[in-house]
């Protein structure tokens, strides 16, 4: 049996000021073992809450009214490093001990976030080698937060101590689900220790300084390296491309053992029932995402929507990348309650969006959705921020609609427990492509982002699941793998790709893929590099584009702009699917599209980056040949249908993001389970989640 969602159902509580439906008590004594896994609730549902900003007298009617809204799960601690050890080595626990117990009386389990992120001024006034210093040398100061130095040993020995005590004191309890380690780490540092940790790294890299020398190519403009000591930490300006993508993983390497040190502090003494995690930023690229979870136990990140206007397929892959991180269900630790504070406009998400917001991400794998944050700070820099309650601890506008979502969550619980969404083909997304192209983009506008999302649209709203994964992820589940941009291509890659289509499965590499190795030197063969052979063709050229080009092949006709490639076939097997047409140009008459059969696979490169209705159709064209079909067919524009299985369970959750009310052709014999349909109509920023009994 469920023990929390039995205690859930049961656990009310008096509280004064609290909504009048708390005002009974009756408390069920928790089991006396943590919560990990076993016990939760298959959605955690909550907010982020911080108790140390408020007088004990008011958090019983802060809970109160989090249980109104459904709330089942509360995260506290991060940033409460100041109240939790005010002085060097003086710690206060108490306060936190009665805030957990306080949650646990009103039936919510508890995410600590350990408080890292903000470093009291303490530690920073007397060890000032702990701040963070900037590429141009400025030195942090107190006073924001994240101005510690991810390099530096002393803030990492502070750090594992105060995880260490916290662990000791709560690693056994009941009522924590889970650790968030620090809060959306990112900003690297240059100082000394940062420096010396650089060349470490490199050394470490390389082995040998003549093997770094021959991997960067110093030769090149006299940038040969005596030594490793030599070499500057740089992240921008102008130097050597190879220096910078090394940056990357330079930061990617000591994120990783700054969060690990954290990690197994808190592993040393915590039930391995309570999961660890970090919270992470949509498409933050300061490291790489895939690597830095290796060591975690799961993922987590925080959707913020900056301009109020989601762009739900965009969206939709934001949460397909971090479910791809771990490949397993993930946690939606911050999402906005209404509006957020850093835009030049900051206007509130429209009446239904936020719990449509909710059930997307559900939709694409989160088991919890936690709101940020539950009701302003009286003062501090998000003052302005869209909250659950006002400051006055009373409900906000969004407050019914984000009680609505949990309810249905609610209802829908049982169907959802220990399902995981349905994915019918698979995208690639590597770091190091990222950050070679952005590096040296040639064409302003290449954005690898915009590129990868342009990609996925179509296959997301053809296939209706899109996995999405790093370029060494085990593929064979997946009858499609498309990889746009994969610039950067290592060896091991071309092989695992190679062995995938061997295997019989269809390959599709976007522009400028196979181009360079890890070192960001170029492959000495043109592109795919290493998939030429594989391929029978290469890019004979490539070209930015300053206007559109068209081409045309069996796929119709259409438009590229940005960026179009020249294919040359090399083996007579290779089909030429596209043609560019381009009267006078380099790429008049050029081969746009090639594929090549493989055995029972396939593997096709799209030189060119094209427009919204040719990818539409190219797209629709591979998925047919790959065989891959959505659920449901023929969804009108703005509807997104999502599924969720596992467990003998098939979920089907039904999405309108529009305003206007749309057609959905939900199967007859599907259950519902929550949200509206009302003949096979469902309305504006409507949901429906409806059981598919086996046999659809
Ligand atoms: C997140 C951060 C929160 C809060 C929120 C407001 O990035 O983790 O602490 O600042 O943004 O946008």
């Amino acid at each position: 049996m469920r023990l929390w969602r039995a205690f859930l159902a049961t656990a009310t509580v008096l509280a004064s000021g609290a909504p009048a439906a708390m005002a009974q008590s009756s408390v069920t004594p928790m089991p006396a073992r943590a919560t990990r896994f076993a016990d939760k609730p298959a959605i955690a549902f909550g907010t982020a809450w911080y108790p140390e900003q408020w007088p004990e007298s008011r958090w019983d009617a802060d809970l109160a009214w989090m249980k109104e809204a459904g709330f089942n799960t509360v995260r506290i601690a991060e940033f409460a490093w100041s109240t939790m050890e005010p002085r060097e080595g003086e710690f206060h626990f108490e306060w936190l001990d009665r805030a957990i117990a306080a949650a646990r009386r009103h039936g919510i389990m508890v995410v600590l976030g350990t408080p890292t992120a903000a470093p009291p001024a303490w530690l920073t006034q007397k060890y000032p080698d702990v701040l963070r210093v900037d590429e141009d040398g400025t030195r942090a100061t107190h006073g924001g937060r994240r101005q510690f130095s991810f390099a530096s040993q002393r803030y990492r020995d502070f750090a594992r101590r105060i995880a260490t005590k916290m662990a000791q004191r709560y690693g056994n309890n009941p009522d924590i689900v889970g650790w968030q380690i620090d809060n959306e780490i990112g900003p690297p540092s240059f100082g000394k220790e940062a420096i010396s940790r650089w060349h470490a790294f490199l050394k470490e890299r390389y082995g040998s300084i003549d093997n770094l020398n021959q991997r960067w190519a110093t030769e090149y403009w006299s940038q040969h390296y005596n030594d490793f000591d030599q070499i500057p930490l740089h992240a921008t300006g102008q130097q050597n491309p190879a220096l910078l993508l090394d940056f990357k993983h330079f930061t990617t390497a000591t994120w990783t053992d700054y969060v690990m040190n954290q990690a197994s502090a808190i592993r040393a003494h915590a039930d391995p029932r309570q999961f660890i995690t970090t919270n992470t930023m949509f498409w933050n690229g300061g490291f790489d995402h895939f690597k830095l979870h290796r060591g975690l136990d799961l993922a987590a990140w925080d959707n913020y929507i900056q301009d109020a206007d989601p762009d739900w397929v965009a969206n939709g892959a934001d949460h397909d990348l971090v479910r791809g991180y771990k490949q397993r269900n993930f946690w939606l630790m911050e999402t906005q309650a209404g509006r957020v504070d850093w835009v030049p406009v900051n206007r509130a998400l429209k009446p239904g969006q936020v719990r449509e917001m909710g059930w997307q991400a559900i939709a694409h794998g989160a088991d919890a959705i936690l709101y940020w944050e539950l009701r302003p700070a009286r003062n501090g820099q998000e003052t302005y921020y869209g909250t659950v309650l006002g400051q006055d601890g009373t409900p906000a506008p969004i407050f019914d609609e984000i009680a609505k979502l949990g309810s249905e969550i609610r209802k829908a619980s049982d169907a959802l427990a220990d399902t995981n969404p349905v994915y019918r083909m698979a995208m690639l997304f590597s770091y190091d492509s990222r950050w070679a192209i952005d590096l040296q983009r040639l064409h302003k506008d290449f954005d690898p982002i915009d590129e990868f999302t342009d990609f996925y649209r179509p296959f997301r709203n053809g296939s209706q699941g899109v996995a999405v994964l790093s370029p060494s992820a085990d593929l064979s589940a997946y009858p499609l793998v498309v990889a746009p941009a994969l610039n950067v291509m290592t060896q091991e890659e071309a092989d695992h790709l190679s062995a995938y289509v061997r295997a019989g499965g269809n390959l599709v590499l976007g522009p400028r893929s196979g181009m360079k190795d890890d070192a960001d030197a170029l492959w000495p063969e043109r592109q795919p590099g290493p998939l030429q052979p594989l391929l029978g063709a290469r890019v004979e050229q490539f070209y930015a584009l300053d206007e559109p080009v068209q081409l045309a092949g069996d796929f119709g006709e259409g438009e590229a702009s940005i960026w179009a490639e020249w294919l040359k076939p090399q083996s007579k097997d290779v089909r030429i699917r596209a043609r560019y047409a381009d009267p006078g140009g380099w790429l008049d008459g050029k081969p746009a599209i090639v594929s090549r059969k493989v055995g029972k696979g396939s593997i096709t490169y799209i030189g060119a980056w094209l427009e919204p209705a040719a990818m539409r159709d190219v797209a629709q064209q591979l998925m047919d040949d790959a065989g891959v079909r959505p659920m449901i067919p023929n969804v009108p524009e703005g509807v997104e249908i999502g599924e969720r299985s596992g467990a003998g369970k098939h979920i089907l959750i039904a999405i309108n993001h529009g305003d206007s009310p749309k057609p959905v052709a939900i199967p007859a014999n599907a259950l519902p389970v929550a949200g509206e349909v009302a003949n096979d109509m469902l309305r504006g920023h409507g949901v429906a989640v409806f059981r598919v009994p086996a046999g659809n």
